[in-house]
């Protein structure tokens, strides 16, 4: 008898907006590539700005599928590009988001995979640093392993997509440990139904900082 898997869901999150985003061709590169055993689908980081002042239950209906998407998967990876030496603003607004209500994110436990990608040679390496940095205070699960940092992207895509051979082959070996951790138990990851907890929000964060704003 063989034993039924459910696919690994992942989530992808480009740190850019652009219609023709590198970013995103490297996610559409390895959406093609992915084992049928695993789906990768792409969160729309078309985000209103944070504000603490929105957030909480009544948080807006796009943050609420953000966070419910991230929720719903065993991973997530984020493909960044390097704006002014670090992390787009895109991407750092939406991670806030995503790491709210403060001790439920979504992302807590989570394991996530980071790619940085640039024209340049240097490949996005400081912001994806910056990224690695942000992931870390939201208490996600990094995955570990070679840094994926590809530099002149611009001649590894065609049509949208990542078509460099050896690229493709470098980033699903991280795909690969970031499946192989997912499917590993870990207990933060049972937290995952946050979503009901939502309106726990308020009462959880002043217990946890006596009451003062961060
Ligand atoms: C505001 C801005 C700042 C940038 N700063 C850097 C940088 O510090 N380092 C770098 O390697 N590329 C930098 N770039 C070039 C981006 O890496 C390049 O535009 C990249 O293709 C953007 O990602 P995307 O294709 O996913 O939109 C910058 C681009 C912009 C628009």
């Amino acid at each position: 008898m063989h034993k039924v898997v459910a696919p690994t869901r992942l989530v992808g999150m480009a740190g850019s907006l652009r219609k023709d985003s590198y970013s995103r061709a490297v996610l559409l590169g390895l959406q093609d590539a992915l084992a049928v055993s695993a789906r990768l689908e792409i969160c729309d980081l078309r985000l209103p700005l944070y504000n603490e002042d929105e957030d909480g239950p009544a948080a807006p209906d796009d943050v609420r599928a953000f966070r419910n998407a991230i929720a719903a998967s065993d991973g997530a990876v984020i493909v960044t590009p390097e704006y002014n030496h670090g992390i787009p603003g895109v991407l750092k607004n939406a991670l806030d988001w995503a790491s709210r209500p403060f001790g439920q994110s979504a992302l807590i436990g989570k394991p996530v995979l980071v790619m940085s990608i640039s024209p340049a040679f240097t490949g996005g390496v400081r912001a994806q640093a910056q990224v690695n940095e942000t992931l870390l205070a939201i208490q996600a699960r990094i995955v570990s392993g070679a840094q994926i940092v590809i530099g002149g992207i611009t001649d590894k895509v065609r049509d949208g997509t990542l078509v460099d051979e050896s690229c493709l082959r470098f980033a699903r070996a991280g795909l690969d440990r970031l499946v192989a951790m997912s499917r590993s138990d870990h207990p933060s990851q049972r937290q995952s139904a946050w979503p009901e907890k939502v309106g726990a929000h308020a009462t959880d964060y002043k217990a946890t900082h006596n009451g003062k704003a961060m």
